[in-house]
């Protein structure tokens, strides 16, 4: 199975992918978790995208596309994956056309989740992440049983450096403005599903995507 996570920042891409993952048996593949790390190492990438990524802007196409076409290579994929937060413009779209062509391989399905922005905005500044493992918890909807400390691991939770309000509010903009145009690209092929993800229990939005998505 291979179908692409589409939807603004806060939308639950990250959270329904987690889920997915386990249900599809396929690897999830996160650009934002994979420039993230690379932040964190301090690679040459790293370096190169943290000014962005800091202001809520997009990291450049050249720098992503190369990037998806090796981790695609690997092993994992052999079976499919999971894209969560690519592709974010047009052109990354036509990129991974390229690269699907390329390697004989299908897109199945494209989920547009849709999220009302002020829904969006509370999700985002409530969002706390765990150091260590990487949890993802939400003072307002996924508390954690202590404040500041993750359930899974013990690992002491943070805020996203993009999660503040004015940041946030720029991610928001970038999203109308870059990647939205994805929702028409995808629905003129006829691989876009929407899911209305505004209101509903974590658990209740993937039984949502699996319906589209279909059985394993
Ligand atoms: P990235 O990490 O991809 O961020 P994003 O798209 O802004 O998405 P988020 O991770 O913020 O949100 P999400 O949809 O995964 O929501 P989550 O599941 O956490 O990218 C970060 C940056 O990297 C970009 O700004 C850019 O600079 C760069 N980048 C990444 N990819 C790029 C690309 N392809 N090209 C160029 N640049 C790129 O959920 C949010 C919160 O809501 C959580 O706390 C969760 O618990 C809660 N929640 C979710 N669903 C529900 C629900 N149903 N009920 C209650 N709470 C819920």
């Amino acid at each position: 199975m291979i179908a692409i996570l589409l939807g603004p920042p806060g939308a639950g891409k990250g959270t329904y992918s987690g889920k997915l993952i386990d249900i599809y048996k396929v690897p999830q593949i996160s650009t934002g978790d994979i420039l993230r790390a690379n932040v964190k190492e301090g690679t040459e990438l790293g370096k190169k995208a943290k000014g962005f990524m800091d202001k809520g802007a997009l990291v450049p196409d050249s720098l992503i596309v190369d990037l998806i076409e090796d981790r695609i290579k690997a092993d994992d994929c052999r079976n499919g994956f999971l894209l969560d937060g690519f592709p974010r413009t047009v052109e990354q779209a036509d990129a991974l056309e390229g690269i699907f062509n390329k390697k004989g391989l299908k897109l199945d399905r494209v989920i547009n989740i849709i999220v009302e922005r002020d829904v969006l905005f509370k999700r985002l500044t409530g969002r706390r992440m765990c150091k260590v493992c990487g949890g993802n918890f939400n003072i307002y909807t996924l508390p954690p049983k202590v404040d500041g400390v993750c359930d899974k691991c013990g690992g002491e939770l943070y805020q996203r450096n993009d999660d503040k309000p004015e940041t946030i509010e720029n991610r928001l903009n970038v999203y109308e403005k870059q990647t939205s145009p994805l929702i028409e690209y995808y629905r003129k092929k006829n691989v876009l599903s929407d899911i209305d993800a505004s209101k509903g229990a974590i658990d209740d939005i993937v039984k949502m995507i699996t319906g589209v998505l279909g059985k394993k």
